[in-house]
C-alpha cells in the first residue's frame, strides 16, 4: 500500500507500536523473573500493566481514525527483544544481569519514546487531537518509566560500590 498523506504515515506507525507493545507484554514477564533485585522485578510486573493500558491506547486511537486496530510486525522491537533474550541466555551475576536488563529494557523505552513522540506530532499537524492526547498519556508514562529505570541503575551501582 503506497503511503499518501501523514495520516496514513501515522497509521503505518501505530500499527508498527502496536505489534511493539505486544511483543513487550510477552517478553517483560520473562525479564521479571531473571531480575534479582526486587524493585526491578516490581517495575517490570507495574510496566506489564501499564503496557496492557498502552494497547487500549493505541485501539483507540484506531477507532478515532476509522481503522481497525492491526498490528504490522515491529522489526526494531524484534532485534531489540532477541538481544535481550540473549542477555537472558548468558551465565551472569545477578547484579550483571540486572544491569543487562536495565540497559535492555532502557532500548525498548527509547524506541517508543520516539516513535510516540513522532506520532503524537503527526497527529498534532494533522487535527487529530483525541488521537494526539492519547499518544501523549503513553509518551509521558514510558518517559516516567525510563526515568524510573535511570535511577534504579544509579541505585545498584551505589550499592555495588558501597
Ligand atoms: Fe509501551
Amino acid at each position: 500500500m503506497a503511503v499518501r498523506d501523514l495520516e496514513q504515515l501515522l497509521i503505518e506507525q501505530l500499527r508498527d507500536l502496536l505489534s511493539a507493545e505486544k511483543q513487550i507484554t510477552k517478553a517483560l514477564p520473562r525479564m521479571a523473573k531473571a531480575a534479582s533485585d526486587e524493585r526491578l522485578r516490581q517495575g517490570f510486573e507495574e510496566h506489564l500493566a501499564q503496557t496492557e493500558g498502552q494497547i487500549v491506547r493505541l485501539e483507540r486511537a484506531f477507532e478515532q481514525l476509522g481503522k481497525a486496530a492491526r498490528a504490522k510486525a515491529c522489526v526494531a522491537m524484534e532485534g531489540l527483544i532477541a538481544e535481550a533474550k540473549e542477555h537472558l541466555e548468558e551465565d551472569m551475576e545477578p547484579s550483571v544481569m540486572d544491569a543487562a536488563l536495565i540497559a535492555s529494557a532502557q532500548k525498548v523505552e527509547h524506541y517508543e519514546i520516539a516513535s510516540y513522540g513522532t506520532a503524537r506530532a503527526w497527529a498534532e499537524q494533522i487535527g487529530q487531537d483525541a488521537v494526539a492526547r492519547l499518544l501523549q498519556e503513553t509518551l509521558d508514562e514510558e518517559t516516567q518509566t525510563d526515568e524510573k529505570l535511570s535511577r534504579l541503575a544509579e541505585s545498584l551501582v551505589n550499592r555495588r560500590a558501597a
